[in-house]
């Protein structure tokens, strides 16, 4: 592993761009290569063997690229394919999972209660609150299944009427009722935290993972003595298992007009 190879970063469809965005603004000198499974998204209701399946491919191919560090950028594929995402990676390259970081960062806050909204998938593996109860047993965690919020933003509806609408609908629900803590379980949400914040009027502290598992990169890449020391030559690049116009689209909006797209078939 050496400074200069890329931090592979992937999610099943756009979501992840909000993790490799700031990962981006918080190490410059990185170069990053993403992959986007947009051909078998959604993950959130899926099977387990089949998330596995596609994270196990997925990974293989960004150490074919040599990345020094794979970011499963997606709470669904951390939720499930974790152990098997670490065994592809064993002594090639360091692995993170999204969901780890936020447990953490949260368990150390004043939380007394925490909700927690994902996919299907993520709110039923129950790998947030068993996280969250092994590291503070004070707090109370309310999770809340909100399928309809990832085909929404994949399908561009945000800051809109029909985002607001399915929001509050979901946000309404007597699970939630007092948190004082959100956590936007899925990679897809930062895309909606301002309508979330307007939602509950600021007093609910939203977490953002795509914030802390920024932070989280850099330190393990710290420690790691593999934090690039010098701009990369190259543009970041962008793979998909399926060419979208949604995917280019939002992957300019983070990181410009000057990308390129390849299609891979896995
Ligand atoms: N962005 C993903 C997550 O964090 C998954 C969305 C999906 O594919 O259902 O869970």
């Amino acid at each position: 592993m050496k400074k200069t190879n890329s931090i592979g970063i992937f999610d099943s469809g756009i979501g992840g761009l909000t993790v490799g965005h700031q990962i981006a603004k918080l190490m410059p000198n990185e170069h990053i290569i993403y992959f986007g499974d947009t051909k078998h998204l959604p993950y959130g209701d899926k099977s387990a063997d089949a998330i596995k399946s596609y994270s196990k491919k997925i990974t293989e191919f960004l150490i074919e690229q040599q990345c020094k560090m794979v970011v499963i950028a997606c709470n669904t594929a951390s939720a499930l394919a974790f152990k098997e995402v670490l065994e592809c990676c064993k002594g090639l390259a360091i692995v993170l999972n999204v969901i780890d970081p936020v447990a953490e960062h949260t368990s150390k806050s004043k939380a007394k209660k925490i909700g927690v909204i994902g996919t299907k998938n993520t709110i039923a593996s129950n790998a947030y609150s068993a996280k969250l109860g092994e590291l503070n047993k004070n707090v109370t965690i309310a999770s809340l299944p909100t399928p309809l919020l990832v085909p929404m933003i994949e399908e561009g509806f945000y800051n809109d009427k029909i985002s607001t609408s399915i929001i509050s609908n979901y946000l309404e629900n007597k699970v939630l009722e007092n948190i004082d803590h959100l956590i936007l379980g899925c990679t897809h949400y930062p895309l909606i935290e301002d309508e979330i914040n307007k939602y509950y009027e600021n007093k609910v502290v939203i977490v953002n993972s795509a914030k802390i598992v920024s932070q989280f990169v850099k330190k393990r890449l710290q420690e790691n003595k593999l934090l690039a020391s010098v701009p990369s030559k190259n543009s970041h690049l962008f793979f998909v298992s399926d060419y979208t116009k949604s995917f280019e689209q939002s992957a300019q909006y983070f990181f410009g007009q000057r990308i390129s797209f390849t299609e891979v078939v896995l």
